[in-house]
């Protein structure tokens, strides 16, 4: 199937039923999180990934109880930095080092650029614009999960305070930006399992200029 064929077929799931997903699916669809290109590369988010039933059942009133957060296979908890730091610069900055084996020292000019860039920036700026890169991550995580025909629901529809509250976001200076809930629909009780997706046609969309 090509990509639009996956496109088409996937849709947000509303109800699942209950199975797990392969490991080796799940694994997937993590990788192509690590693998999205991020504004300077520093990818300013981080992952939770949760089987755990009776985190889940905790986390469900969070989720304004929406089914699919105790009947998918997994959450995955998409959690922006709140800030940046010369720490969290620094960290990058060995990593790129270490990756492309060079020295840290010939990556000043870069640093500079990106710890100058980010330091004028406000701190709802600095909010709003990690997590426009976490959202970037969760659209290559819900391709990657469609190419495996494993169904997904992206979802913005829970109390971002309660669930930083639940899981402790705050002590780790991140906070909940959208949730992904993966495993595979019940076409029996989801009646969106069989609906035509409802999209603007090309031209409505689309202009060239
Ligand atoms: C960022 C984002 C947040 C969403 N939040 C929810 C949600 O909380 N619950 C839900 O059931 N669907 C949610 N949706 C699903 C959308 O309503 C759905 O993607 C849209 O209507 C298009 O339909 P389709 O994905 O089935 O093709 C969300 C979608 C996106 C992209």
């Amino acid at each position: 199937m090509s990509i639009n064929q996956h496109l088409n077929w996937r849709y947000a799931t509303k109800r699942y039923n209950g199975e797990s997903i392969p490991e080796s699916s799940l694994n997937d669809i993590l990788e192509s999180i690590r693998l999205t290109p991020t504004s300077l590369g520093i990818q300013p988010f981080h992952v939770f990934v949760i089987e755990n039933k009776e985190l889940r059942n905790q986390l469900k009133p969070a989720l304004n109880n929406q089914p699919q957060c105790t009947e998918a296979s997994h959450l995955i908890v998409f959690a922006s930095w709140k800030s940046v730091t010369e720490t969290k610069v620094d960290d990058y900055m060995a990593l790129i080092a270490e990756t492309r084996g060079v020295t840290i020292e010939s990556l000043a000019g870069f640093r500079s650029m990106v710890w100058g860039y980010l330091s004028k920036q406000s701190p709802e700026n600095i909010e709003l614009w990690a997590s426009k890169q976490t959202y970037i991550a969760l659209g290559t995580a819900m391709v990657s999960a469609a190419s495996q025909q494993v169904d997904a629901t992206p979802m913005e529809g829970f109390s971002a305070p309660a669930v930083n509250d639940i899981l402790e976001l705050d002590k780790y200076d991140l906070h909940a930006a959208v949730i992904l809930a993966v495993g595979y629909r019940d076409q029996n009780i989801d009646p969106l399992a069989s609906a035509n997706k409802v999209r603007r046609p090309l031209y409505k969309l689309i202009e060239f200029i």
